[in-house]
């Protein structure tokens, strides 16, 4: 990998917990190969179990840049990215980098993609491009549209989200199906992963058995309603089936537990969110893992792990059709019921998101086209 240029190959935007994991193998190999570039984290995820244990646990440099930019609960995303956008712009007119990576559909990766379209000197690739949910309602996924519509390189992940992109319009020439690279870091943490952690917390074991969970996104914990009734599903589901359930808790949603003055039911185990590797143990050893999240639908995918999503849409088919995954909505009875189906599920499905070298790919394709 040549990559050493006076101008800085690429310029690497990031600003959450999942775009930290998801880049961090490709981060990597940038440095092993002493490739010219920089990274430029916009402070989206802040605290430390959100933001600098990733950069910590899994050994990143520090960004160059790191601003602040804050989503405040006071306006919108329009405005936060607003916020973000003359910052962004700011640093890559001054750096100039040959390319700009962003990785997928954050409120970040819409900012510092629009920065970067804006430069005519300045390619953009998107990592994780041709998902959707269909559902516009959601603020990631016009963020995903609009971003693949203003890149240069699309690294989709499947040849679904390829044949997506097709469909949209975009120019075949642009898209390179590479796999995901979540697996890269799964395969690389994996191992490390299962000798890390001792005890699990709240004398849960693996051999009793536990089910995991995650929650954060918009639609479902800042609607009273929606929160109350995912909570009651859970409720059943662990008394059901007779499982505790473990839930590290994103700020987002232990901020609306407070404001709404819920509390979880007793045995669903609140949590401060794990490391990684932490988090990678818990989801290998859970009978079952009920999520909203779209990092995490993919992991239990890849670890062969049954996953109910506790959402009425998925940008990632490829899981539900490998049979890993099923869309239960947020009714307690159709939760309950996904949730018994899943667990008589045969874990032998086939693996949707490639081998593991996605990080690879992405930059051995930058490499010949940018040189
Ligand atoms: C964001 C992304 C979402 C992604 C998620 C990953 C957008 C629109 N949403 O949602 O797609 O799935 O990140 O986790 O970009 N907070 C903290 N500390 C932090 C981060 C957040 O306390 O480090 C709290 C703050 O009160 C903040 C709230 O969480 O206002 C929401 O954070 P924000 O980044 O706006 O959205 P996420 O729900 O994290
Ligand atoms: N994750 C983590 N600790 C936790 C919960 C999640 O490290 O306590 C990781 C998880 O392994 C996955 C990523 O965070 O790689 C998913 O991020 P999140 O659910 O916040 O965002 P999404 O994927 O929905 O955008």
């Amino acid at each position: 990998m040549k990559f050493r240029n006076k101008r800085p190959f690429i310029a690497v935007i990031l600003g959450t917990r999942p775009e930290v994991i998801k880049l961090s193998v490709l981060i990597r190999q940038l440095r092993k190969h002493r490739a010219s570039y920089f990274l430029l984290h916009a402070g989206q995820h802040y605290s430390y179990p959100m933001d600098r244990l990733f950069f910590k646990e899994l050994e990143l440099p520090d960004p160059k840049y790191r601003l602040s930019v804050h989503q405040s609960p006071a306006t919108g995303h329009g405005h936060h990215v607003g916020r973000m956008l003359p910052l962004i712009e700011t640093i890559l007119l001054k750096e100039c980098p040959r390319a700009v990576l962003v990785q997928g559909d954050t409120n970040t990766v819409l900012a510092g993609a629009l920065a970067a379209s804006k430069i005519p000197e300045i390619d953009l690739g998107h990592v994780e491009a041709g998902l959707r949910s269909r559902d516009r309602s959601m603020p990631e996924e016009i963020n995903r549209i609009l971003t693949d519509h203003v890149s240069d390189y699309l690294f989709a992940p499947t040849k679904g989200s390829q044949r997506t992109l097709e469909q949209e319009g975009l120019d075949p020439g642009k898209i390179f199906v590479t796999g995901n690279t979540i697996v890269d870091a799964v395969r690389e943490n994996l191992a490390l992963a299962r000798k890390k952690l001792g005890a699990l917390p709240f004398g849960v074991s693996r051999k009793r058995g536990f089910f995991l969970l995650t929650l954060h996104r918009q639609e479902n914990v800042d609607d009273r309603g929606r929160l109350a009734s995912i909570l009651q599903g859970l409720e059943e589901v662990s008394r059901k089936l007779r499982m505790p359930i473990l839930f590290p808790a994103h700020p987002r949603t232990v901020k609306m537990l407070k404001t709404f003055h819920i509390s979880p039911p007793a045995d669903v185990r609140v949590l401060p969110p794990f490391g990684f590797l932490d988090f990678l143990r818990l989801e290998a050893d859970a009978r079952l893992i009920l999520t909203d999240s779209g990092g995490v639908q993919e992991e239990a995918c890849i670890l062969r792990v049954p996953c109910v999503t506790l959402r009425t849409s998925t940008e990632r088919p490829e899981t539900v059709a490998a049979g890993a995954n099923v869309i239960a909505g947020y009714r307690p009875g159709d939760i309950l019921r996904c949730a018994r189906d899943m667990m008589e599920r045969d874990r032998r499905w086939e693996n949707p998101f490639g081998d593991g070298r996605a990080s690879q790919r992405i930059l051995r394709i930058l490499e010949r086209r940018l040189s």
